[in-house]
């Protein structure tokens, strides 16, 4: 990868959330993925920093085509893919036991898994997912395979094993023992390989899966091993009765995570839609994310989260695209679904000096593209609110993460 330079308009958003448009202006990426830097566009400056930075590859966006973040995925399971759109009819506990658990056991084969990981991460580059936080299955073997996938088709991605010791069945059920040995020898695995864009994550997979015992051994190693820790949390009012009839000692249902040492400023929780003042403050105290999965949350009928008061409350929120409790892999789908947008992780979502290079090249006039007469003279911000409406993935037209393309339609030379 050598050091390159693109010209053209570039949209991001800053820390207050505004949008922010920089037309004709340059940005400069270093062959470690980083940007090196940004600044408007005039030819001599250009021939500055192409010398100063040994620049030997050089952009040129169209006049029609902009330059946006990549998005981060905050919540995802890999492993439910395959079963986008189905059994929406059902509620969450129902839908688990009947229909997914059943399913996911099928990730003991790694021929299945092979298959399903590789489609998952191709395609949720092609929509311009350059970061992703993925649950995979109890299987360690599959877990890993998510990672070979991840690691060879180049997303960001962090990974978690799932951690499920009671209320499933035999056959998709580990004992704690076993589950805290294949975590730990999971972790030890992932963090070998070395990799600057995979990470692996302590994936308790809910309250009612994971009994306290397994959760204090998780909190342990999340201590010990300082990875971070993703898992559910008041989704639907029918599990959070259960929880607490599952542990009637405890406060609520955050506080049973907080007990265990799981609710740190390292974790994110999927959903937190039915969460009282108290669970918010603890929240807002442990510095721990919240991932907002709109599409889910409305599909399996689970409740509204109100993001705004979330926000206003200064607790982290990132949007999810849940699937398949949520029927669309694409986070343009998550931001149709969601009145604000965010990400978790500073190092990406900002194109500027310092930050990595994880962006998606957007072109509107794409002839593929059966909405293109919706197309046509409008300001950049249009644009940038019409590919959020009306785009797809045939409007990203290259992908980047950490510098290098991961994604190239081959269209942008006309
Ligand atoms: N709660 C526990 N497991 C799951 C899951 O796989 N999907 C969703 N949406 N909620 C869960
Ligand atoms: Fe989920």
């Amino acid at each position: 990868m050598s050091p390159k330079l693109i010209i053209g308009t570039i949209v991001d958003s800053n820390a207050d959330w505004s949008l922010r448009i920089r037309e004709n202006h340059c940005i400069i990426i270093d062959d470690n993925g980083t940007i090196v830097m940004e600044g408007p566009f005039s030819s001599q400056a250009v021939q500055q920093w192409k010398d100063k930075y040994s620049v030997t590859e050089v952009v040129e966006l169209d006049r029609e085509e902009f330059l946006l973040p990549g998005f981060i995925d905050s919540h995802i399971h890999a492993s439910q893919l395959p079963n986008c759109g189905l059994a929406l009819d059902l509620p969450l506990l129902k839908w688990l036991q009947t229909y997914t658990f059943p399913i996911e056991t099928k990730f003991a084969d790694p021929q299945y898994a092979q298959d399903v990981y590789s489609r998952a991460v191709e395609g949720t580059l092609a929509s311009g997912t350059t970061g992703a936080m993925y649950f995979a299955t109890i299987h360690r073997d599959a877990s890993e395979i998510l990672c070979d996938i991840v690691e060879e088709k180049g997303q960001r991605a962090m990974v978690g094993k799932v951690c499920m010791n009671r209320n499933s069945f035999n056959g998709y059920q580990e004992t704690t023992q076993n589950s805290l040995n294949e975590s730990k020898l999971f972790i030890a695995g992932v963090q070998a390989r070395k990799s600057s864009l995979l990470d692996p994550v302590i994936t308790p997979r809910f309250v009612p899966s994971c009994d306290q015992e397994l959760l204090l051994g998780l909190g342990d190693l999340a201590k010990s091993s300082d990875v971070r820790i993703q898992s559910h949390l008041s989704e639907t009012l029918a599990e959070v009765a259960w929880v607490k009839e599952l542990e009637p000692t405890s406060r609520d249902y955050t506080d049973v995570y907080r007990q265990a040492g799981l609710l740190t400023a390292k974790t994110v929780m999927a959903h937190c839609v039915h969460l009282s003042n108290a669970e918010l403050n603890a929240m807002k105290e442990a510095q721990t994310g919240i991932a907002h999965c709109p599409n889910s949350n409305c599909s399996i009928r689970s409740g509204n989260m109100d993001v705004r008061q979330i926000q206003k409350r200064g607790i982290k929120v990132g949007l999810g695209t849940d699937c398949s409790a949520g029927y669309s892999p694409s986070m343009l789908d998550a931001m149709r679904g969601s009145a604000s947008v965010t990400c978790l992780d500073r190092v990406v979502g900002q194109l500027d000096e310092g930050f990595q290079f994880d962006a998606i090249r957007i072109r509107l006039n794409s002839k593929a593209h059966p909405t293109s007469h919706l197309f046509g003279h409008e300001t950049i911000e249009d644009m940038v609110h019409k590919f959020v409406f009306l785009g797809d993935d045939r409007n990203v037209v290259q992908v980047w993460v950490n510098g290098r393309i991961v994604k190239d339609l081959g269209l942008t030379e006309h």
